[in-house]
């Protein structure tokens, strides 16, 4: 099949793509390259041989979206990776995130419409699992948000749902990943953040780089093993051949799915730091300094719906994704640099 990649030149959508070439499907991607470089298409295309052309525009753009729709012939599903992403930045720019997360999610689903494209798979978040709940979550437990990020997650996983329901023609899965890290393992793919990265792998290499001198850990005194936060981090790799099995699903099965994308483990902020210094040698400093506000103790996922419904379980350990991180880190130091444009 062929499918659309909203967003598909990020760290994500890269490396979906590069799962769907692997898996014989066509992929075109739509990006506004606000936090991406087509750099990460060209490599795409060099590790599968394959093409993965990107069309430059605005998913909250008609026209744009019609360019998409109609470049490369008949799109038969889309994967909705275009959005913002920074939960601090969406506190202090709430309006921003609310119009481009939610406006883009309008604006496709009306695109699909007119192109009569029926199957949508969409990038959620455990955020809309709120604060406090019982581990493992599922994903009938009740939602709530903490931050505006996080509410645009919840309404567009609304949206989607209320549109499925009113057209029975419509296929929704909505993916709820958890800590996506690590890069592809050849180290041409990965993730790079602009300034300084807010989220613990993307640090840690950067320490490990020897360009911020030491991680912060954010609080010891959490009621956890070594008193650290622990999340379910889960490999880039294994989350892209997550949305394979979502959205060949999704083109066979009208309604909606709501689907964790997880490895049902969690590792504490230590055990990341201990194995990523283990596994490629090297030391990491770090001072313990109090909690982030919003953070919470422990987060991971009842992984079980995904093996059953769409046939898909993680099965990359922590050493390969503290080792494809740093083969990422290592061989491109200024992350796309120079090939950005
Ligand atoms: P990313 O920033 O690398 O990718 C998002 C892409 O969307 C970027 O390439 C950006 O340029 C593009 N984009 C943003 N607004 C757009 C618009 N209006 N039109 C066209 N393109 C637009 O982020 P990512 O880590 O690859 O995340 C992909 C999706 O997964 C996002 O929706 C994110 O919220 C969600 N998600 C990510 C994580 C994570 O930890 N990375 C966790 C949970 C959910
Ligand atoms: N941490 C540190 N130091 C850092 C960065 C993070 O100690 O410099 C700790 C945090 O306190 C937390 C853990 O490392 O215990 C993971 O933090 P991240 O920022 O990497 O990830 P979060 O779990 O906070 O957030 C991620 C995504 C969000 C998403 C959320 C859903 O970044 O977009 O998962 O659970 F909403």
């Amino acid at each position: 099949m062929r499918v659309l990649l909203t967003g598909g030149a990020g760290f994500i959508g890269s490396h979906t793509a590069v799962s769907l070439l692997e898996a014989g499907h066509e992929v075109v991607a739509l990006d506004n390259l606000y936090n991406a470089s087509p750099e990460s298409l060209r490599r795409v295309e060099a590790i599968t041989g394959g093409k993965a052309p990107l069309v430059i525009g605005d998913c909250t753009n008609a026209r744009d979206l019609d360019r998409a729709f109609e470049a490369y012939g008949q799109i038969d599903a889309v994967i909705h990776f275009a959005g913002y992403k920074a939960v601090g930045e969406s506190v202090s720019k709430p309006l921003d995130y609310y119009q481009n997360n939610l406006d883009a999610t309008f604006m496709l689903l009306r695109a699909m419409k007119r192109h009569n494209c029926r199957a949508i798979v969409f990038s959620s978040s455990a955020t809309v699992y709120g604060t406090i709940q019982k581990m493992p979550l599922r994903e009938d437990f009740p939602t709530g948000c903490t931050n505006p990020y996080g509410w645009t997650k919840w309404m567009n996983e609304r949206v989607l749902t209320d549109c499925a329901s009113a057209d029975q023609t419509l296929s929704v899965v909505l993916l709820r990943y958890f800590n996506p890290i690590g890069a592809h393992p050849s180290g041409r793919i990965g993730e790079d953040p602009s300034g300084i990265p807010n989220n613990l792998m993307p640090f840690i290499c950067q320490v490990a780089a020897g360009k911020l001198d030491h991680l912060n850990v954010f609080g010891n005194d959490y009621p956890t093993a070594d008193g650290t936060g622990v999340r379910d981090y889960i490999h880039v790799c294994d989350l892209a051949e997550g949305h394979v099995a979502a959205v060949e699903y999704a083109v066979e099965h009208p309604g909606t799915e709501v689907v964790n994308l997880g490895t049902g483990e969690g590792y504490s902020v230590l055990d990341i730091v201990h194995t990523f210094e283990r596994v490629n040698d090297l030391r990491i400093p770090y001072e313990i300094t109090p909690r982030r506000p919003g953070d919470v103790a422990t987060v991971y996922a009842d992984a079980s719906k995904a093996k059953k419904l769409l046939h898909w379980q993680a099965r990359r350990n922590l050493d390969s994704m503290c080792r494809d991180a740093w083969n990422w880190q290592k061989q491109n130091p200024d992350g796309y640099g120079k090939d950005k444009e």
